[in-house]
């Protein structure tokens, strides 16, 4: 199976899920694309010996369906057959999802439907929450509310701030993902709780 991975920053998730698929894991990476040249996830990718490609978001200035016609090339040509979203920051238009529905995943910092869009620790924690954590779900043309494929929680520790809870949630997310990645390329949709 061939895995695809979009993203927009360090990439951590990126790397969770590229060094799971190793040995007798049915999948393997075959891209990742970021939307920033710059992206410190292109040279980890690289440096993994996993083929890379970027495509500037801000050469389009707005016009998004031109970002991602620009954005299918590099990705059409890898011939993905799962593509997992991951700390990819750009928001997709329903056709483009639509390419990909069935097949597209997503890791998000939150315990959906609690919390979809951005800021998701610090409104945890304004809210006063004692538990936060993430999600894994496919993509679809609703933000942050495709069918549930995974969570993992975290408790709220006293005198924790967004970058503390960020911080222990994202250990989370590198169990999280590679283990629904695996499950679901081998056909299993049941949610795992872990
Ligand atoms: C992190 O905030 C993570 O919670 C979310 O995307 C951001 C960057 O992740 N999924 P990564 O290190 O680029 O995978």
């Amino acid at each position: 199976t061939r895995v695809a991975i979009l993203i927009s920053g360090g990439g951590s998730n990126m790397v969770a899920l590229a060094q799971s698929m190793t040995g007798d894991h049915p999948a393997r990476p075959v891209l990742v694309l970021s939307n920033d040249p710059a992206a410190k996830g292109l040279e980890r990718a690289a440096a993994m010996g996993i083929a890379t490609a970027a495509v500037d978001h801000r050469d389009f200035k707005g016009d998004r369906a031109a970002f991602e016609a620009a954005l299918l090339e590099p990705l059409q040509r890898a011939e993905p057959d799962v593509v997992c979203l991951a700390g990819f920051m750009r928001i997709l238009t329903p056709e483009f999802i639509r390419r990909f529905e069935g097949r597209m995943l997503n890791i998000h910092p939150s315990l959906l439907p609690n919390y979809p869009g951005l800021h998701t620790h610090q409104r945890a924690l304004d809210a006063g929450d004692t538990e936060a954590g993430c999600t894994v779900h496919e993509v679809t043309a609703e933000l942050d509310a495709g069918p549930l494929l995974g969570q993992a929680r975290v408790p709220v520790l006293p005198g924790d701030d967004a970058e503390t809870l960020a911080a222990r949630v994202l250990v989370q997310e590198h169990r999280l993902y590679p283990a629904v990645l695996r499950r679901f390329v081998e056909g299993e949709r049941a949610p795992l709780i872990l």
